[in-house]
């Protein structure tokens, strides 16, 4: 049984008739950069994620990016975050001429341990972007009480968090701006690049929004120097049909997660990913601990079984950051995340049937590891 990683053809499939409609819409609307579908689509998804503005934007890097710039992070600040995330969190800091200032991660839920975060502060400490990881937000009430006590600002990354929730708060309303990256692969994604940044502060919104049009106040009249991170027209009316759909699909993928749980509760050698009791997971990514992650990548690949690491190289020990000169052992956190987890398909229409072959195929290679991998 063929068990892909990620089917986004499945889910076109379920929504087509409606998805064609928009795209027709927008062409004979010729709306194609920013416009109707954009604003639409923004108006949705700030009431989604209990704020009062969404902007939307070209991809989550952008949003990252334009976000720190808006709030005045630039060149002299340091901004603290973690080093197993996407490289993009970290690339958004150095886009403003700040420094990242790496914390380790928390060993059951691999997001930013608030143990650690005090020591990092120094006096050019400027911001902190606490990553929402796999679907599952961080810490943030201790996150945010040190936030406060410091005067720092907090942009949390959302990339992997639409609809997650810390006790009843969606990702990206509870520091000064949350991320999100649309990439076709995420819980919410568009059909192409997109992103988007969700905020209560209105005059934050307004600056994000200049920045994202050349610092336009109006037609021509450039009051900052922006970039173009205007959001697509096509995407937006994409995202305004799928932004209907997130909330059934997020509770697809709990359920899925929870046949994980099931079926591989109790099997050594496998380490479940933990629910922390703050959170609405909404797993993004369901990956688990194993140790000798090649051989069971290779165990399933033999049975067709699509699989993924995130992310198999913290951003501490990436060539474009080794003039921080960082080395292994200095997050030993996240490089055991590097290492040991391994991403299982999750996905809203995988069937129960593909989640039971895929833990059986687990299970048979734990018994059996050197014959699964022969
Ligand atoms: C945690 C995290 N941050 C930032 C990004 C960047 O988003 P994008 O690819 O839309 O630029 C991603 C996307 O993969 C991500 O997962």
């Amino acid at each position: 049984m063929n068990v892909p990683f990620l089917d986004l053809k499945m889910q076109y499939q379920s929504i087509s008739e409606e998805i064609d409609i928009v795209l027709r819409q927008v062409l004979n609307a010729t709306a194609f950069s920013g416009g109707p579908f954009v604003e639409r689509f923004e108006e949705q998804f700030a009431t989604f994620s209990q704020c009062k503005h969404a902007i939307g934007v070209g991809s989550g890097t952008e949003a990252l990016w334009l976000s720190l710039l808006a709030l005045g992070v630039g060149t002299g600040d340091e901004v603290i975050t973690v080093p197993n995330t996407f490289i993009a969190t970290v690339e958004a800091i150095s886009l403003c001429g700040a420094t990242p200032v790496f914390v380790d991660v928390d060993d059951k839920c691999y997001t930013m341990d608030p143990a650690l975060l005090e020591a990092a502060i120094t006096p050019r400490t400027k911001a902190i972007i606490p990553v929402h990881l796999y679907g599952q937000v961080c810490n943030m009430d201790p996150i945010m009480k040190i936030a406060r006590k410091h005067g720092l600002l907090v942009v949390e990354d959302a990339c992997q968090a639409h609809g997650a929730e810390y006790k009843g708060r969606r990702a990206g309303s509870i520091g000064n701006a949350g991320c999100f990256s649309f990439y076709p692969g995420k819980n919410l994604g568009a059909y192409g690049e997109a992103g988007g940044v969700t905020t209560n502060d209105h005059h934050l919104a307004a600056k994000i929004k200049m920045l994202r049009d050349h610092g336009q106040s109006k037609k021509y009249a450039h009051d900052m120097i922006g970039v173009n991170s205007r959001m697509d027209g096509l995407q937006g009316a994409v995202l305004g049909v799928k932004l209907k759909y997130l909330a059934s699909w997020n509770y697809a993928r709990i359920r899925n997660a929870d046949l994980y749980r099931e079926r591989l509760g109790g099997v050594e050698g496998v380490v479940l990913p933990e629910k922390m009791p703050y959170a609405h997971h909404i797993y993004h990514i369901f990956a688990i601990g194993v140790q000798d992650r090649d051989l069971l990548m290779k165990a399933l690949a033999e049975k067709e079984i699509g699989c993924g690491v995130h992310y198999p190289v913290p951003v501490h020990l990436q060539d474009a950051y080794s003039f921080m000169g960082h080395k292994k052992g200095s997050f030993p956190v996240a490089e055991k995340c590097a290492e040991e987890t391994l991403s299982l398909p999750m996905f809203a229409e995988l069937t129960e049937e593909q989640i039971e072959h895929t833990a059986d195929v687990i299970k048979k290679h734990f018994r059996h590891p050197l014959s699964s991998a022969a």
